[in-house]
């Protein structure tokens, strides 16, 4: 059998993750160079919003094709499908069942822009099928799907990107180095803020019939069946359990990724402790909580999250952000601003003060980190097990506030230390035909 185009580019990558390789073995590096100049044919499985940005970010890039593109609303398909046209000046294939899409051998990689509750099972089947994957955060919309996603990884020797791009971001590279180096003394705490209007979500709406070109079942896929409702549809799945986790998973794991980042933890907390509720616009569709704190004990400091849906005022006058706070400094940074305000001993700045620093969206750079590493077998920067740690710390916030519980974890038996509520919280149930893959 004749040595494909697509051979090529897994082979180059999967002898590097052979070697357990982060960087490009010098004897690596012809075939990386030769696989540079060559095409990767990307699918975007899920392409109302994010995944489409992440394709649009894809195509900017030279050498890059979409062979096809899966939904399961005809509309969007065909909207999308346009638009690659457009774009390429080639027709993608279409596809409902992503499954199809998977077997087809021209795919080099896969973009998941699914709701977190279809991110598993695509993830695991295209890691079976040898394909690459930038995946959109949160890695999945449990535990035990995280886990299972970073052995489906591992296993295959994918080359995976999480979709948290701040990952990619200059502004917040900057900021771990400085973190890093002592520009604010001894790390000790990090305060956690995201208050957004959308996190209480949309006006409640009756149950309707589903919309034509929409395949509500596949939709639904492993989530329990229930009649169509608009605001548990397109976008609004964010603020209900059985599709997302709320502002805790939605970006909490942006946030948290960079409070996890600052000291590069790689532990889960030693504890965790959450206060909240859904106290606001009752006459609005969610169950993921409106208002909720939640503390997470680490062997070295404490990462506080909070959350008030339906208010966009913040501290620093921030709708969302992290304060770093050190002995000699606190940091606050967002997606767009980094500032560091000293302390003062004897009317004196302890360090120099760091005047407002504006920062940009980093989701182009971070697609790019996913095609260089394509090419080069090098790890992603926003590796499967950065993403599973991130998931699993906002999973475990909500997991507190559900159970009214303070959470240890035991790592050698992967569960919550005799409690019993939380952990039936760490495994969702399929419903059939669909199955949480075994691996
Ligand atoms: N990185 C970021 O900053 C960022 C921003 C927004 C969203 N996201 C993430 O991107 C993902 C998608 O979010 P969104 O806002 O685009 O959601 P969305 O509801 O707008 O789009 C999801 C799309 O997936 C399709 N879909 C659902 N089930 C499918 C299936 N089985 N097969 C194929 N397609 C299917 C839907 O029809 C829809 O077109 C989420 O995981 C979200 O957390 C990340």
């Amino acid at each position: 059998m004749p040595f494909s185009r697509r051979d090529f580019i897994i082979t180059g990558s999967k002898a590097a993750a052979v070697a357990g390789l982060t960087h490009l073995a010098p004897g690596a590096l012809a075939a990386a160079q030769t696989a540079a100049d060559d095409k990767i044919n990307i699918a975007l499985i899920g392409c109302r919003n994010m995944g489409f940005g992440d394709l649009q970010n894809a195509l900017k890039l030279p050498g890059i094709t979409c062979g096809a593109l899966c939904d399961v609303d005809q509309d969007i398909l065909d909207k999308r499908t346009a638009e690659v046209e457009k774009i390429q000046g080639k027709r993608p294939l279409q596809y409902k069942d992503y499954r199809k899409l998977l077997e087809n051998k021209d795919i080099d990689a896969v973009i998941i822009g699914t709701p977190d509750h279809w991110h598993c099972l695509p993830f695991v089947e295209a890691c079976q099928a040898g394909k690459h994957i930038y995946v959109e955060k949160p890695l999945a919309n449990s535990i035990a799907e995280c886990d299972l996603m970073v052995k489906a990884a591992r296993k295959h020797q994918r080359i995976v990107q999480v979709g948290q791009q701040q990952r990619s971001g200059t502004i917040w590279k900057n900021a771990m180095d400085r973190i890093k180096a002592g520009d604010i003394g001894q790390l000790r705490k990090v305060n956690i803020w995201a208050n957004f209007n959308y996190g209480i979500g949309q006006p409640k709406m009756p149950d309707e019939p589903v919309p034509a070109g929409v395949d509500y079942d596949r939709w639904l896929g492993p989530a329990p069946a229930r009649s169509f409702n608009r605001t548990r549809f397109h976008g609004n799945w964010r603020m209900f359990w059985d599709y997302g986790g709320g502002l805790m998973t939605d970006w909490g794991v942006h946030l948290l990724d960079m409070a996890l980042w600052a000291k590069d933890t790689r532990d889960l907390p030693l504890s965790v402790v959450a206060a909240g509720g859904n106290f606001s616009y009752p006459d609005h569709a969610h169950e993921t909580f409106d208002t909720m704190q939640v503390t997470y004990q680490l062997k070295d400091q404490i990462i506080s999250w909070e959350n008030t849906a339906g208010v966009q005022n913040g501290p620093y006058g921030l709708s969302y952000g992290l304060a770093f706070i050190g002995n000699d400094a606190t940091m606050v940074i967002n997606r767009e601003q980094m500032e560091i305000f000293p302390e003062i001993v004897d009317n004196k700045p302890k360090v120099p003060a760091v005047p407002k620093q504006t920062g940009t969206d980093s989701h182009d750079l971070h697609m790019k980190d996913f095609i260089d590493c394509i090419r080069t077998g090098k790890e992603p920067v926003c590796p499967v097990e950065t993403g599973r740690l991130a998931a699993v710390y906002a999973h475990m916030g909500n997991i507190a506030l559900r159970t009214g519980s303070t959470l240890t974890w035991n790592n050698n038996e992967h569960r919550f230390n005799n409690n019993t509520a939380a952990n039936a919280l760490i495994t969702p149930s399929y419903r059939a035909p669909w199955k949480l893959p075994a691996l």
